[in-house]
């Protein structure tokens, strides 16, 4: 495969840092972006030497959203028998933790895509929405869905139906963002945070994430019983009487992702 143009992609200290770098268009999502992005997201999830993954944007803008110029000239038939976008989903199908820097605009598949996220950490001057309906469109990669869940009915109807933004005070209010730090701190806390997940056993890291999801997928029944058995499963590895035994004494446990 060649080199991505759209993303720029820094390993280092088991964490991947892609930054969405299509400047000339606001980091708007054209197809080329989102093929680079999957697959990078791909390779991260089969790489043992990444344990965490950061995505931002720039300063001021995350993403603007889908590629309008792209979308202009599509049809319905298209769209159909490509089952246009559904490739976004591939980022949402990461298996190790994902955390999105936003700095500036998140709008439209931007906020989707933060959304796709395990965790948002939102620059002060963030802005996020969906505004499609100023196209004459609606969201079609989970805005509709993921922000109802995240914020709410009212507000989140209340967005979709206006294409207003919602600044990143408001988001942090709301449960859209974890945090809200200051603009030029936002990757380095981003990275951070990556770190101290990355420190834990990986495979335990993944169940944890796996059964979160799943609470958004079934009934609290069928949610519980996943994680019992999940929580079972954890007792089949040598990290889970690593971390129990170096708790009780004292010291500080040696995770072997096994
Ligand atoms: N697609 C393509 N180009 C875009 C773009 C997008 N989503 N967003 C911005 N651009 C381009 C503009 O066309 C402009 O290009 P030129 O310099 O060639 O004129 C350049 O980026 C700068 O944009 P503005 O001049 O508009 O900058 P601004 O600072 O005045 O406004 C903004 C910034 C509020 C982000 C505004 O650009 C904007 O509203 N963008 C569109 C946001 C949007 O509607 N996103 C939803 C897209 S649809 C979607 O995402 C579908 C889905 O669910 C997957």
């Amino acid at each position: 495969s060649t080199a991505p143009e759209m993303i720029k992609v820094e390993k280092k200290d088991k964490i991947c840092l892609i930054t969405l770098n299509r400047p000339k268009a606001m980091n708007s999502l054209c197809s080329q972006l989102i093929t680079e992005l999957s697959a990078e997201l791909k390779q991260c999830d089969e790489d043992p030497e990444v344990r965490a993954i950061v995505i931002t944007g720039s300063k001021k803008f995350f993403a603007a959203g889908a590629d309008i110029k792209e979308m202009e000239e599509r049809t319905y038939q298209e769209n159909f028998a490509q089952n246009y976008l559904t490739n976004w989903f591939n980022v949402a199908a990461t298996r190790k933790p994902t955390i999105a820097a936003v700095n500036g605009y998140a709008l439209g598949g931007g906020c989707e895509l933060a959304m796709m996220c395990d965790i948002i950490l939102a620059g002060d001057k963030a802005q996020f929405g969906q505004p499609e309906i100023k196209l004459g469109t609606i969201p079609g990669a989970g805005g509709t869905q993921r922000l109802v869940k995240a914020i709410g009915k009212s507000r989140a109807m209340e967005l979709v139906l206006t294409g207003d933004f919602m600044g990143a005070q408001e988001a942090q209010q709301r449960g859209l963002v974890s945090r809200v730090v200051a603009e030029d701190n936002l990757v380095e806390e981003a990275m951070n945070v990556a770190k101290k997940i990355a420190g834990y056993s990986l495979p335990m890291v993944m169940m944890a994430k796996e059964c979160v999801n799943q609470s958004f997928e079934t009934t609290l029944a069928t949610g519980l019983l996943y994680e019992r058995r999940m929580f079972h499963s954890t007792f089949a590895y040598f990290d889970r009487r690593e971390g129990m035994s170096s708790f009780l004494n004292k010291k500080k446990p040696e995770f072997k992702d096994s």
